[in-house]
């Protein structure tokens, strides 16, 4: 019998069905709990005031991003091997998206083919893109996903030394890959960080190369930075997702709510502009698009909606953040998301 609200109680039921170790690999972040919390607090730090008795003009909350049209701005965050989290793995994380007219970004750590998520999905999806230690390697996984029918590709930029590592139960690996990304061998003496993971991470250079490459939108995820964003801008990429990584990778970040003001007042308006991390509800998602974000990723919560109730777990998880995003809508007096962007927070 479900006594809370959902994503507690998926989260809970999350906890209760996976392994700890599973469980583990999934809620970690780089600071033992606090740089989660720290991403959370950023967002409910923002406050809303009502404005009751507004007429609501023909309410929506539809969103267009790169001539793609979606039910809402609520997208799914790249997540590795989610068949860890339920047999559905992907494939139903895609079919719930579809279901809930969204979008997701395919993770290169995906533990099912990207030909087979599509496919399920009936709808082309983003990929997510890791690099694959060279350009030569990084084209071959690029040509197989484009063909599968990938519509953009997000490169996330912010990890190349990996913390959250877990060891892989049998009948589970990144089958996209054709060798899986691991630290470089080192010999005695040498750094594993220095001589070992980044030998082989991606710059700047690489970031112009893969711009000329696709002929898809190019964004580039993993960005805290103001002036990150304008070098991306500047290479002609096509969008940015602010984000540090659900607090994953480097510990002691500030939150992402805190940094989304000055990339918004650096490159607003010239690209696009997405954010994740910490986001937890259709109050944030309504805050995050106020501060001038074009549009949302979740990671966690929808993964908690997966290892509860498989597929139909994520569609409950996207639809009850639509509705809270209605419901702030509602109670601020705004009908579509470029008013929600003329809103201002209360701090
Ligand atoms: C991630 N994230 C991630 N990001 C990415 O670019 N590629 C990936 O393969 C993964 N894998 C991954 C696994 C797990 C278990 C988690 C929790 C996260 C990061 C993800 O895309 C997103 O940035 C964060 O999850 C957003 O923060 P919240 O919503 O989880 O707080």
């Amino acid at each position: 019998m479900q006594s809370l609200p959902l994503l507690p109680y998926f989260a809970q039921q999350a906890q209760t069905k996976l392994p700890a170790n599973i469980w583990h690999y999934l809620q970690s972040d780089a600071g033992h709990g606090a740089q989660l919390q720290t991403n959370e607090a950023g967002w409910q730090a923002k406050k809303l005031l009502p404005r009751p008795l507004q007429v609501l003009h023909h309410p929506s909350t539809q969103c267009e991003l790169f001539g793609e049209q979606w039910a809402h701005p609520i997208m799914l965050a790249p997540v590795a091997y989610q068949k860890l989290f339920h047999a559905d793995g992907e494939i139903g994380t895609a079919v719930a998206c579809n279901a809930q007219q969204g979008q997701m970004m395919v993770s290169s750590l995906a533990s099912q083919p990207v030909e087979e998520i599509i496919n399920q999905a009936q709808q082309p999806l983003w990929f997510q893109l890791y690099w694959q230690g060279s350009r030569e390697a990084t084209a071959v996984l690029l040509n197989k996903v484009l063909a599968a029918g990938a519509s953009a590709i997000v490169f996330t930029v912010d990890a190349p030394v990996k913390q959250a590592l877990i060891d892989l139960p049998a009948g589970i690996v990144a089958v996209n890959l054709a060798r899986p990304l691991s630290m470089q061998p080192i010999s005695a003496g040498q750094s594993p960080v220095f001589d070992g993971w980044m030998t082989q991470a991606p710059t700047w250079d690489d970031v112009a190369w893969l711009r000329q490459q696709l002929k898809v939108p190019l964004l580039i995820k993993g960005l805290m930075h103001v002036d990150d964003a304008k070098r991306t801008l500047a290479i002609g990429c096509e969008g940015v997702v602010v984000s540090n990584h659900g607090g994953r990778v480097l510990d002691s970040t500030p939150s992402v709510a805190a940094v989304l003001p000055g990339i918004v007042a650096a490159v607003g308006g010239q690209c696009k502009i997405l954010v994740d991390s910490g986001i937890r509800s259709g109050q944030d998602v309504f805050k995050a698009l106020a501060m001038g974000a074009d549009a949302v990723c979740i990671g966690r919560p929808y993964v908690w909606g997966l290892a509860a109730e498989g597929a139909m777990g994520v569609a409950k998880v996207i639809r009850t953040l639509r509705d809270e995003l209605e419901m702030t809508m509602a109670l601020t007096g705004v009908s579509n998301l470029a008013e929600i962007r003329k809103v201002e927070l209360y701090a």
